[in-house]
């Protein structure tokens, strides 16, 4: 196959045309697939946790064997080295999501704790019995239990953006969703972790503030893949994961807007979120360490920094174009395996993922048979069971893809598919 350039960047028009890379090179720097095995691996499951290239892991060594110190509190020279490559980080993640300032930028554990942190600290000093949260039938379980808890805590009223057959969101339904002007928040996954399905996330910010609500977005699956500008998108808060995008497990972040954020009560207390503590009371720190409590991931920032710096030299629009045209690829290809199903829209209309059923073969069974090829398939409910419930299905198989994901390892998987139909006799 050949690779033709797109100029679509996710929710963006015509722009100039992209930058390309060459994925063999990137996956050259990625120890994994250096690795000597009885047979290659062909790492179909990046929207679960990528790789990890080189600079992510010499980054973290160095901390560790360094200037491995606690930040913010010592004052010999390798604590201040600690401090000052934490915030470092801290910048160039503001940075690479366009944030306001690196205040607004508060490090988490992952997405679910950023989406913890709205709806402990913004819900639980907000919200009150007869309020709304609108959510959509599309999303990954970290953004909806979070509501539910809230939900059922204050006699909230939880609503759903349908999802179309075709696996879209039906945005018909938000102005009813939103008329009666109780629903005080909205939030929405930017990209669907199963479907693919890039959401129109300044539209809906639009009507979530014109009818009073803030607007919350789930970008676990696009901060990796395109590029993301959070005041572009017309969010309030933005959550995405430190691991799916070539950075340590153990670090994420939200974005909040700043204003927002300074009148938000701490969500865990503790050492680090103070100004003063006295023995009844105490007052918080500023932003955003009012937010992080207790020693953060300080080797996992310190990678992250690293994961931003080595995807800035990729080029975030480059990066999606490779997805798109790897998507677009493997839906093509997978039209050739009979009693296929794809969920979701067309290529041209997500980002890197295809979930899909093989006739009545369970999806464990054909991740099974994959997996003796060496190919790392993902099957289950992918943290998404409402999802799978509208499709009236209990699970799907999903390929997902990234910067060192390669053409023909979905050649692979669909060879692999066919072998899966012969195993159990179809
Ligand atoms: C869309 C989406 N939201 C949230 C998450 C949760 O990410 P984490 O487990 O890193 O908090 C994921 C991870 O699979 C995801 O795909």
């Amino acid at each position: 196959m050949t690779f033709v350039s797109h100029r679509h960047p996710a929710g963006a028009g015509a722009t100039a045309p992209v930058q390309t890379f060459d994925p063999q090179a990137v996956r050259a720097q990625f120890p994994i697939f250096r690795e000597p095995r009885a047979r290659p691996l062909v790492y179909l499951d990046s929207a679960a946790t990528s790789q990890k290239p080189d600079a992510v892991l010499e980054a973290m060594g160095r901390y560790y064997s360094t200037f491995n110190a606690n930040i913010h509190r010592g004052i010999y020279q390798i604590a201040e080295e600690a401090t000052a490559a934490y915030e470092d980080s801290r910048r160039r993640v503001a940075r690479f999501i366009h944030a306001g300032s690196p205040r607004e930028v508060i490090f988490t554990r992952n997405s679910t704790e950023a989406l913890n942190l709205v709806a402990h600290s913004w819900g639980r000093s907000r919200l009150e019995a007869g309020d709304a949260i609108v959510l959509t039938v599309m999303e990954h379980h970290s953004n909806l239990v979070p509501w539910q808890l809230l939900a059922s805590e204050r006699g909230i009223e939880l609503r759903f953006i349908p999802v179309t057959e075709g696996g879209e969101l039906d945005l018909a339904a938000l102005p009813r969703l939103l008329a009666d002007g109780r629903a005080k928040l909205v939030s929405v996954v930017h990209i669907s972790n199963v479907l693919g399905t890039v959401n129109p996330i300044p539209e809906i910010a639009r009507q979530a503030h014109a009818a009073g609500a803030v607007m919350v977005v789930d970008a676990s699956q696009s901060v990796p893949h395109c590029p993301v500008d959070v005041q572009a998108l017309g969010a309030d808060f933005v959550a995405f994961t430190g691991h799916k995008m070539l950075g340590p497990t153990g670090i994420g972040a939200l974005w909040g807007r700043r204003s927002l954020l300074e009148e938000m009560p701490p969500f865990l207390g503790g050492g680090e979120m103070i100004r003063e503590v006295k023995l009844t009371g105490s007052k918080w720190n500023d932003l955003p360490w009012k937010f992080e409590a207790g020693t953060m991931p300080i080797a996992e920032a310190v990678g992250l920094g690293a994961a931003v710096d080595y995807l800035e030299s990729l080029g975030m629009e480059a990066i999606f174009t490779h997805d798109r045209e790897l998507v677009a690829y493997a839906m093509e290809r997978l039209r050739e395996v009979p009693d296929l199903e794809i969920l979701g829209p067309p290529a041209d209309r997500r980002g890197g993922v295809v979930a899909f059923t093989l006739d009545d073969i369970h999806p464990h069974d054909v991740a099974t048979v994959l997996d003796a090829d060496g190919i790392a398939l993902r099957a289950g409910h992918h943290c998404a069971m409402p999802l799978h419930e509208r499709f009236g299905i209990p699970a799907t198989a999903r390929a997902s893809f990234y910067c060192y994901t390669l053409p023909e390892e979905i050649d692979a998987l669909v060879k692999g598919l066919h072998r899966a139909r012969q195993v159990f006799a179809r």
